[in-house]
């Protein structure tokens, strides 16, 4: 019998930016053949929806407009087998890719600090999660969407091991890159997550703590696969 064919659990994977907690939980969902849910992805959605519609005006989110509309978006996900992944759709449009786009990355952080916008989509997680066998990756997973989830990671490196990935990343798709910027623009994001009122990030109590500044893909892999096994040996 194989870890995929045991009883199913939630798996939250927290923590701070540019840690790598897509890759890590995308993988861990592919071997247990689990549901992977990028909860970002929907912060970017809504995010995507208010610069549509001319809700963010000179940099700020209007909020009375976003809480007149917030009933009509939808947010959801769809397979897509080219990368055997689901996509992120907004009002049933595939948005995967425009949700990478830097207009959407600048304001994010604003909406996602929104109570309203954070009632919509929690309520909606939490549904994806009704029947378990999911990894989600967040901010908010195991201390607010799925407290009683079985696994919790909270994942941390060296803010200057995140710049440099994600300097390398950059460089690797010909973007134009500043070192330092991007390690301004980290630590920044790291603070506002960390200190806004609504549900801020914090490691949950019971979740374990996966530093990856030395470690390898295969090696964090193998790490939390091996902590999925003890976890699941002592339902
Ligand atoms: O993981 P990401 O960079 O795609 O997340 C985008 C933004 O959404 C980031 O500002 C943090 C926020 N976020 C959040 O507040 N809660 C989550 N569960 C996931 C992301």
């Amino acid at each position: 019998m194989t870890l995929s064919d045991e009883k199913k659990i939630i798996i939250a994977v927290d923590g701070y930016s540019s840690c790598g907690k897509s890759t890590v939980a995308k993988e861990i969902a592919r071997q247990l053949n689990y549901v992977f849910i990028d909860s970002g992805a929907m912060y970017r959605a809504v995010t995507l929806f208010c610069l549509r519609n001319g809700l963010i005006v000179d940099g700020a989110v209007n909020l009375p407009a976003l809480q007149d509309k917030l009933s009509s978006i939808s947010v959801s996900f769809i397979y897509n087998p080219a990368t055997s992944h689901n996509d992120v759709c907004l009002n049933g449009g595939n948005v995967e890719q425009e949700i990478r786009q830097l207009a959407v990355a600048q304001h994010v952080s604003q909406v996602a600090a929104i109570a309203g916008v954070r009632q919509l989509l929690v309520a909606q997680q939490q549904e994806m999660g009704r029947s378990k066998g999911i990894v989600m990756d967040g901010r908010d997973i195991g201390t607010v969407v799925f407290p009683e989830a079985e696994l919790k990671i909270f994942m941390t490196a060296d803010t200057r091991i995140r710049a440099l990935r994600r300097y390398d990343e950059m460089i690797a798709k010909n973007e134009p890159v500043n070192f330092e910027e991007i390690l301004k623009n980290i630590t920044e994001r790291d603070r506002y997550d960390e200190t806004r009122a609504e549900s801020p990030l914090r490691r949950a109590k019971d979740a374990i703590v996966l530093d990856n500044s030395i470690m390898t893909r295969e090696e964090q892999f193998k790490w939390v696969l091996e902590k999925v096994e003890e976890r699941i040996k002592k339902l």
